[in-house]
């Protein structure tokens, strides 16, 4: 296959950040997808109603002129958010997910929950109006190895909230390991998971190619090329529990090309070709659609995308750099090539 049309595909995980960095991503993002989850970790984060919608204007307002892109809003969930918050957070119509990370496990997270027990009203509310939980799901237990953080995440703290909120909606965001794939699938089915494109596409040698790559860095961080598997066949099962989150983090360069450089890779610039990629390696580009384009939208019970895009068969060579606020950012696979071409 050459060419292949689907449906609009939607992001159902993204960091735009604010200001000019927003200005510089939103364009790659908008030329792809009608929709996107835009992740509330800003500096403060957006953890209120009213900051999630004052964000939602400055993104529209960021959008270039001929484009269309609706921006799906989140709350950041603290040890502090009241039952109410939640639901002046639905009653919005705007917000569509509450996102949990634990303190500390990422970028922006100081504020993130200590202990899931304080957010108990929270969780009641989400659980009773149907607003899903969007997890960070790392523990940040310093004596856990990084690599484990995830999979000891599962048993320690995700089997637990379930068995509590039976009727909550949760989202296990960009799942790294066979563990969280295992789990997911095993799960009920208002549980699903978003799979990024360079989970898909990379394992962890990819950040110690020839030396440290630090753009090759992300949290959770690349797994064993066994975990890459398994989500490549999670994505390609037609499982509408698994769908598209490009998780597309940008950094300035001189952020991440530090001696504590910061986790996140931009993938913006080249996402649904870099998913149309790692479908077409894995010869199930009839599978990219609904994994894309039609299985996230379902769950969030929105719409599905009523236009089409067009994907060409033809490599095409990445910029090594992205103009980003006075710096630049250095996007997934710079300088070098992308079998798929965006029509
Ligand atoms: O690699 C990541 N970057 N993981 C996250 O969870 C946060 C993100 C960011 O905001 O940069
Ligand atoms: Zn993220």
């Amino acid at each position: 296959m050459t060419t292949i049309s689907i449906r609009r595909p939607d992001d159902w995980h993204l960091h735009l950040r604010d200001g000019a960095a927003l200005k510089a991503v939103l364009p790659d993002t908008a030329a792809r997808f009608a929709r996107a989850i835009v992740m509330p970790n800003l500096r403060p984060p957006v953890t209120t109603t009213a900051l999630a919608l004052a964000y939602r204007q400055r993104i529209l307002q960021a959008i270039p002129a001929g484009m269309q892109f609706e921006p799906l809003m989140t709350l950041y969930l603290t040890d502090n958010t009241s039952a109410d918050e939640i639901v002046r957070a639905k009653e919005s119509g705007m917000i569509h997910g509450v996102k949990l990370y634990p303190a500390g496990a990422t970028t922006n997270s100081d504020s993130g929950v200590s202990n899931l027990g304080h957010c108990v009203k929270a969780l009641e509310v989400m659980e009773k109006v149907g607003l899903p939980l969007l997890v960070h799901a790392e523990v940040t237990d310093a004596h856990v190895d990084v690599f484990d953080r995830e999979k000891v995440f599962i048993d320690k703290i995700m089997r637990p909230l379930l068995q509590k909120f039976q009727g909550l909606k949760v989202v296990f965001e960009h799942i790294t390991t066979k563990d969280a794939a295992d789990f997911v699938i095993a799960a009920e089915d208002h549980i699903a998971a978003t799979i990024t494109a360079h989970h898909l596409l990379m394992n962890r040698n990819a950040m110690f190619t020839g030396g440290i790559r630090p753009h090759h860095y992300c949290l959770p961080v690349l797994k064993r090329e066994e975990h890459r598997q398994a989500l490549v066949n999670a994505a390609i099962s037609a499982n509408p529990k698994f769908f598209l989150g490009t998780d597309s983090a940008p950094h300035a360069r001189s952020a991440k090309e530090s001696s504590c450089g910061c986790a996140g890779m931009y993938t913006a610039h080249a996402a649904i070709e870099l998913y149309a990629e790692a479908f077409d390696a894995a010869n199930a580009l009839d599978k990219l659609e609904g994994f894309a384009s039609i299985y996230g939208a379902n769950f969030y019970g929105l719409p599905v995308n009523e236009t089409n895009i067009t994907l060409q068969k033809t490599a095409w060579t990445v910029p090594e750099s992205i103009p980003y606020d006075g710096d630049v950012l250095v996007p997934l696979r710079a300088g070098q090539s992308i079998a798929w071409k965006l029509a």
